[in-house]
């Protein structure tokens, strides 16, 4: 039997008045729960973000385990690039490789167009499949064109994004076609995953915090302001998150997002003080969730008590789970949030 549609996510993301403060966690599916660490034996990453049955188990288990207000698809921001012709794979304890980095314009050129209906069935049947069973709504999601490119042009994970940076500034004809394939990758990715059925869609700009304000401005905000503008003609609620980005804010805030997802570095509070009037979503340090219990209540008590100080606020933590996080933890701070929040 099925409980009644629990809309509270999707109402804050409209600055809706809600019944509590809703909450859900990026990487809330992954190696902290025994469960996933049991189905990870028998699969592959890609494998389980690619088998509707097991993407869609992998994907309900933190909505029953935590009690969280939203569920989002389990999949990777990189999933879709190996439809376009780059080689990756998601090494243990290292992240996104990539066999063929691409340097030139040629490289660019050879990258191909995403279909959705034809590259990547699986997961628009994982997103059907989850329609019928959820009762909370569905977050869809891509990667953002440059944290994306910092992957492609680096191969592999970086601290400092060197050969991102020395392409973008030394070849802004490549850079720009590069961020217009992979523009059109995550509009065309992401209309997929809403036709299919998500709620709504996050995208994860994790690196874009490497810039300054005048190289966002000139080298992302471009193709991000035309991502956004095609998404609002879907009507869904967009989430536009990065970590260590709160020196963009004011540029974020002029591109027709709903929500912003900030990290711990900058908090609720100072960020409505700059005039930031889109919704919020965050922000408690995930090495928080290693504290002990009465920490971690006061540092979320803070945050909720200036989340709750206007609508549009929904609570998430400043960047994703990691392994050595308790389930037990995850529970405790969900029931807390819920509880604390009530009006
Ligand atoms: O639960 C969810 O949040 C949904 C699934 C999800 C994953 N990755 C699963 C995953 C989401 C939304 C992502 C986003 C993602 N992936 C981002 C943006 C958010 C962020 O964390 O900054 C980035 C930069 C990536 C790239 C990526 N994928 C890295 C760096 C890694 C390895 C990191 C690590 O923890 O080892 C991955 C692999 C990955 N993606 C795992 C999971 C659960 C671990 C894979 C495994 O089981 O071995």
């Amino acid at each position: 039997m099925n409980k009644p549609f629990n809309d509270v996510f999707l109402k804050a993301c409209r600055k809706e008045r809600t019944p509590y403060i809703p909450v859900w966690y990026m990487r809330q599916a992954g190696r902290y729960q025994p469960e996933y660490r049991e189905m990870r034996k028998k699969y592959s990453f890609f494998e389980m973000s690619e088998i509707p049955e097991v993407c869609a188990e992998v994907t309900r288990l933190p909505v029953k385990q935590l009690g969280v207000d939203a569920a989002i698809l389990f999949a990777d921001i990189m999933t879709p690039l190996k439809h376009i012709g780059v080689q990756l794979e998601i090494k243990p304890g290292i992240g996104p490789v990539i066999e063929n980095p691409i340097h030139t314009e040629q490289d660019v050129s050879r990258l191909g167009e995403l279909d959705p209906q034809t590259h990547l069935p699986t997961i628009l049947e994982a997103i059907k499949i989850l329609n019928q069973q959820l009762s909370v709504p569905l977050i869809g999601f891509a990667g953002a064109p440059f944290t994306l490119a910092s992957y492609i042009v680096e191969g592999q994970p970086s601290k400092n994004y060197h050969k991102t940076k020395g392409l973008m500034y030394s070849a802004p004809d490549v850079w720009n076609a590069l961020m217009k394939k992979l523009g059109d990758l995550t509009v065309t990715y992401l209309k997929g995953q809403i036709a299919a059925g998500a709620h709504a869609v996050q995208v994860f700009d994790s690196w874009i915090g490497a810039l300054n304000e005048q190289d966002y401005k000139i080298y992302v905000a471009p193709v991000m302001r035309h991502i956004f503008t095609e998404l609002k003609t879907t009507g869904v609620p967009v989430i536009y998150f990065g970590i260590g980005a709160g020196h963009l804010l004011e540029e974020w805030n002029r591109l027709p997002v709903d929500v912003i997802g900030i990290d711990w570095r900058t908090s609720i509070r100072s960020a409505r003080g700059r005039g930031i009037d889109k919704v919020l979503q965050g922000n408690l340090d995930p090495s928080l969730l290693l504290a002990p219990w009465e920490l971690i209540k006061q540092r979320t008590r803070e945050i909720l008590d200036q989340g709750m100080e206007e609508p549009g606020y929904i609570f998430n933590l400043g960047h994703g789970i990691f392994p050595s996080v308790k389930v037990e933890t995850l529970q405790k701070l969900t029931s807390f949030i819920h509880e604390y929040t009530k009006r």
